[in-house]
């Protein structure tokens, strides 16, 4: 089975999508390029920037099932001396029984292998939807018989891609696990047994089981390796609405210093009467225009979509400065700039990898960046005139373009 298979995404859609847990034996897909020594240097190098920054954000540790503290959890990260994931495991297996070590944050370390993660969400994406929250790529490693904290349900539907060893995904229905509460965060769960679906998965394969899936990934207590995509569907859409409109009503709405509010003249007298303050709400809420409400979901809408679902982008800035002798090209990398007009205000607004910039109204810069997004090498001068260089020079700090 392949990624590009023409009728598998169109299937999964219909039958499996926030539906149903599946199984694909040998599924190829650009996950699967990601070897076990890229991923082995993926994890030295976030390891490396954890232990000077001396903060393990983004790992979590787990010994017999026990989260530990960010201290211990630093000392225990795998370095260059292990030289390969069976390295590392053995030198955790001579200390631990049973340990876990998840690290969230591992592509943030390499632009290459965050692509090739890109492009199978792209075609997921192209078939599902966005989801209204983020997606986020997550490496289990590890001799732990079972995923630490139990039996469980999260609010992301979950991909897995194990690279090293077998796994076994044990999964309940929601209505199962609402009738029998015992199985929040059961260990010990022989009795339900019976009850569940399991999956098992081996290198090169892949599952899925959708956000409402009750799971615990089991393992024989042999080395493995595992990618796990969460693919998190959970944020209402009055809590999109709400984090999209906040910026609007602070600039509008903040600048009002409401700080007390008047007080009922008689305990207990009609309260129909609105107090002056809100009076001056009211009045400035209506005063927003349409085109202020629509700009508010635009500026929303463009940093999802620029961010292409994914909870932390990469990001690579640099301090290279552009000329209008400059030759430029999209690095190989980088996603598209996206670009909308406002509607409140004569100006453009880009969009790149969750930035927004916003600009003057320029056609010429939008043609540059056109062409820029079609691939094409561009002589700056070409294009633009130097009183436009700004929105290129922000794009460059960003890490978009590559100068020849
Ligand atoms: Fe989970």
């Amino acid at each position: 089975m392949t990624l590009d298979q023409k009728n598998f995404w169109p299937q999964f859609k219909k039958n499996y999508w926030e539906k149903e847990p599946l199984l694909v034996k040998n599924f190829i897909s650009p996950v699967k390029d990601l070897s076990e020594d890229q991923i082995f240097s993926m994890l030295v190098k976030y390891s490396d920037h954890c232990r000077k920054q001396k903060n393990a954000d983004g790992f979590k540790f787990y010994i017999d099932g026990q989260i530990q503290y960010e201290q211990e959890t630093l000392q225990i990260l795998p370095t260059q001396k292990d030289k390969t994931l069976q390295g590392y495991n053995q030198r955790m297996e001579e200390i631990f029984e049973d340990y876990c070590l998840v690290c969230d944050e591992l592509l943030q370390v390499s632009e290459k292998n965050s692509k090739k993660l890109q492009d199978f969400t792209t075609t997921l994406f192209k078939h599902v939807g966005f989801p209204n929250r983020f997606i986020e790529m997550g490496l289990y490693l590890g001799n732990y018989r079972q995923t630490p904290f139990g039996v469980h349900v999260d609010g992301c539907g979950v991909f897995s891609f194990p690279v090293v060893g077998k796994k076994t995904f044990r999964l309940w229905t929601p209505e199962f696990a609402r009738k029998n509460p015992a199985l929040d965060r059961a260990h010990n769960y022989s009795k339900f047994k019976k009850n569940s679906q399991t999956m098992k998965a081996s290198t090169g394969d892949m599952t899925y089981w959708p956000s409402s899936s009750w799971h615990i990934a089991e393992s024989d207590g042999s080395f493995n390796a595992t990618w796990s995509l969460g693919v998190w569907v959970d944020l209402t859409h009055q809590e999109n609405l709400e984090s999209a409109l906040r910026p609007l009503l602070k600039s509008k709405l903040g600048e009002l210093g409401i700080k007390t509010m008047v007080q009922l003249s008689k305990e207990n007298s009609s309260a129909e009467a609105l107090p002056q303050n809100y009076l001056e709400t009211l009045k400035a809420i209506k005063n927003i225009s349409e085109n202020e409400w629509h700009d508010a979901l635009l500026k929303s809408w463009l940093e999802l979509a620029s961010k292409k679902g994914f909870k932390n982008f990469p990001q690579r800035r640099t301090s290279s400065k552009v000329s209008l002798k400059n030759k430029i090209k999209m690095n190989e990398s980088s996603s598209s700039i996206l670009w909308s007009n406002l509607q409140s205000e004569v100006k453009t607004i880009y969009a790149f990898q969750g930035n927004l910039i916003e600009s003057k109204l320029s056609p010429k810069v939008i043609k540059l960046i056109a062409a820029l997004n079609s691939r094409q090498i561009c002589l700056i001068s070409d294009y633009i005139q130097k009183n436009d260089l700004t929105i290129v020079q922000a794009l460059v700090k960003l890490n978009a373009f590559e100068i020849l």
